[in-house]
């Protein structure tokens, strides 16, 4: 069989779309738009098939720079190959692509990218036979790195330094702040934290508990598991947009996290309801000692149940699974005269603003690339009520 295909899109998850034989569609990492691809087929479903490019007999010219010599095997940067201005092209179209599906109205999306500069601020790491390293794409085969361009290098240079005493296999997650202060957690017993500030060990942890990030609007605190946005150039462009954004007496804040996102906003609303589920990021929201905020250990989803209030404005900032239905039904009958929606995912995003789009309309939409490399990106929307 000859096993040849051209690749004529990129599907979200990273995947070039190619073409079988027999017209289905056929997903293959790895490649971009304008490829001729030798493949073979990995997993093939009655609706769902998936290949791996075994040669790329024609590269395409949307291939770019090659910035690691793990490109085309590693799952961080499954988009490496392409031209970065291209990949920002791609994230625009798959965040149009889930609106349009949505049948959104939406206006002229702006775009704002990043570069490989050892951006991430955080990063988890797999550690087998005294090295670390990540799975391949799709798989738990362990590639091991020395270096890696998306990371912090000090990061990954403490992160060796500990792998190296570890003979099991583990995990181990880092974080580091602009000080070089650093946090870490890995499943392990280990007796020392090494480099790191704090260390949580199995379940104990040593040495520092939590770190603090400064921000354009104040300090933000974080601890083991408790969320931070993950790029260190640009994350302060989702601060900024909810400063830019946000007016009104009353703001909800729903998935608060320790209030990376509530700084900007307690500049902007007299009071503020934040609502977050996990317990250590509220006791951690509550050390940036904002008067106007009133912190909720709850869940989203109970919000209904939590009272009626005048809500002028609600900024939500959900997990990649979006928000509960009786979430967006809150929102549609809050009355609310302005949203703003923060995603990593714009199909769950692109879901949950149609399930209020009879009463709320798309004003602004901004993806900021926080991930360049990946599949990956944060999409900023406001949302004005009809009136
Ligand atoms: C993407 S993070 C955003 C956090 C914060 N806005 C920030 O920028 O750091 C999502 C947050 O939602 C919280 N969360 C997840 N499911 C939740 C739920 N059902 N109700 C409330 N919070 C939830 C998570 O613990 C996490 O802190």
């Amino acid at each position: 069989m000859n096993n040849l295909t051209e690749i004529r899109d990129t599907a979200y998850g990273g995947y070039g779309v190619g073409t079988l034989p027999d017209g289905r569609v056929i997903f293959i990492p790895h490649t971009v738009t304008g490829d001729k691809v030798r493949y073979r087929i990995t997993e093939d479903k009655a609706k769902l098939v998936y290949g791996a490019c075994e040669e790329v007999v024609e590269p395409s010219e949307l291939r770019g720079e090659i910035y690691c010599p793990h490109i085309g095997e590693c799952g961080g940067c499954v988009l490496g190959h392409i031209k970065y201005e291209e990949q920002l092209e791609i994230k625009k179209g798959f965040v149009k692509s889930a609106f349009d599906r949505n049948r959104l109205e939406y206006p002229e999306m702006e775009v704002t990218g990043s570069y490989y500069n050892e951006f991430r601020n955080r990063a988890t790491f797999r550690i087998r036979d005294k090295k670390i390293g990540f799975y391949k794409f799709k798989s738990n085969e362990f590639i091991p790195i020395e270096h890696c361009p998306v990371i912090k290098s000090s990061i990954v240079e403490k992160a060796k330094e500990l792998a190296a005493d570890v003979e099991e296999r583990a995990y181990l997650y880092v974080t580091e702040n602009e000080k070089g202060e650093s946090l870490a957690r890995t499943d392990v017993e280990l007796s020392s934290k090494y480099s790191f500030d704090g260390l949580k060990t199995g379940d104990k942890p040593i040495g520092r508990k939590h770190l603090g990030y400064d921000t354009r609007y104040g300090t933000f605190y974080v601890g083991f598991n408790s969320f931070l946005q993950g790029n260190r150039h640009i994350s302060h462009m989702l601060q900024d947009f909810v400063f830019e954004n946000a007016e009104g007496r009353l703001g909800l804040e729903l998935y608060s996290g320790s209030g990376y996102l509530t700084l900007p906003m307690a500049r902007k609303c007299e009071k503020i309801e934040a609502i977050e589920s996990y317990a250590p990021a509220v006791r951690l929201a509550e050390r940036t000692k904002l008067k106007n905020v009133k912190w909720h250990i709850a869940l989203s989803e109970s919000i209904a149940s939590m009272g009626k209030r005048k809500v002028d404005l609600i900024v939500a900032d959900p997990p990649r699974t979006g928000m509960e239905k009786e979430v967006c039904k809150y929102i549609n009958e809050s009355g609310a005269s302005k949203l703003i929606m923060i995603s990593c995912d714009p199909n769950t995003l692109a879901r949950d603003i149609s399930r209020f789009s009879d009463n709320y309309k798309i004003e602004k939409v901004h993806i900021c690339d926080m991930f360049p490399g990946s599949y990956h990106m944060e999409t900023l929307t406001v949302l004005n009520k009809v009136k």
